[in-house]
């Protein structure tokens, strides 16, 4: 007989049809009434399938008291109440590695695109002002210093890419790392002191709420840029705003939003910002291997068997 799956939101399609094919799943974003769904549930519900901004409270978590595992689709976990499920003792597993590499790239990509002015260029072309003239000069990134704010899988993987962009790579997080030679700084205003680049790596949730504060934006200055590919709570968004209309941020590489897909308007008509649908990890592999991971901590926990990447 097949077990039976809670699915919180919606998923990549090939993940989707696999879990529907090995479990009897409820599709609870589908739900006309969430809570009469889920008291139809309650008494047997024992596994979950999370993704993306549709995670789990506790609020959900009291309502199905069998819960002993959620199987999250995505590297962070800032939608689930992780204290809440350890309380609970809930297992939550991630999927952490298969999506870095992916994640990296597009943090160096909005870097070198804001900094060499990418998509400006491409609507300068467009648009045919190129037979008017040639575009405003923009600035390089060679020999600049990249600061990385977290330095865990993914700030890694950007540290060695900077590398070989010939930058200098320093980094900021709550602890040094002792197997990393790179400069470290316990303080993200004194790191954006030191930075040309300033590339927010972090997990999200409460304890990185602002981390990228006013006063490390203005620490990085009228010149310089600010990527974010990790959430949009990490920045000081309204902060940030302003101080690029003001011109006392020099651009923005932005793959994440406080309120997705909700993006400030006023970023719109700058040309020194380039904004991204939060598709760090968006691509057909990097997603076929992040649902691989959410199967196989499935098919773990069913089979009594420890989870492949356990987050808690
Ligand atoms: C992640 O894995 O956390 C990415 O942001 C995709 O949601």
């Amino acid at each position: 007989m097949k077990r039976e799956l809670l699915m919180v939101g919606p998923m990549y399609p090939k993940t989707l049809d696999v879990l529907d094919a090995t479990y009897t799943t409820h599709k609870l974003w589908l739900a006309p009434d969430r809570d009469a769904f889920l008291a139809s549930l309650a008494d047997r519900i024992d596994a979950a399938a999370t993704s993306g901004t549709k995670g789990m409270d506790d609020a959900t978590m009291a309502k199905l008291p069998k819960l002993k595992m959620i199987s999250h689709f995505g590297v962070g976990v800032d939608s689930i109440d992780v204290d809440a499920a350890k309380r609970r003792g809930i297992m939550v597993s991630n999927t952490p590695d298969v999506l870095t590499d992916d994640v990296a790239d597009i943090a160096i990509g909005l870097m070198i695109a804001a900094a060499r002015r990418l998509v400006a260029g491409d609507r300068y072309v467009r648009e045919g002002r190129w037979l008017k003239g040639p575009m405003p000069l923009a600035e390089s990134v060679q020999g600049k210093t990249l600061g990385i704010v977290g330095m865990g899988r993914i700030g890694r993987a950007i540290a060695r890419r900077g590398e070989a962009f010939n930058l200098e790579i320093a980094y900021q997080g709550p602890n040094r790392k002792t197997d990393v030679s790179w400069r470290y700084f316990a303080d993200p205003v004194a790191l954006a002191k030191e930075s040309d680049f300033l590339v927010a790596a972090c997990p999200g949730g409460e304890s990185t709420r602002g981390l990228v504060s006013r006063a490390v934006l203005e620490a990085l200055g009228p010149k310089w840029i600010v990527v974010n590919i990790s959430r949009g709570t990490v920045i000081d968004e309204p902060a940030m705003v302003e101080l690029l209309k003001a011109g006392k941020l020099g651009g923005a590489g932005l793959d994440v939003f406080v309120d997705e897909p909700r993006v400030p308007e006023a970023l719109f008509a700058m040309d020194n910002v380039v904004l991204q649908p939060h598709v760090g990890s968006a691509t057909h592999p990097t997603r076929e291997a992040m649902g691989q991971l959410q199967i196989d901590n499935l098919a773990a926990y069913f089979a009594g068997k420890p989870l492949v990447t356990r987050y808690c």
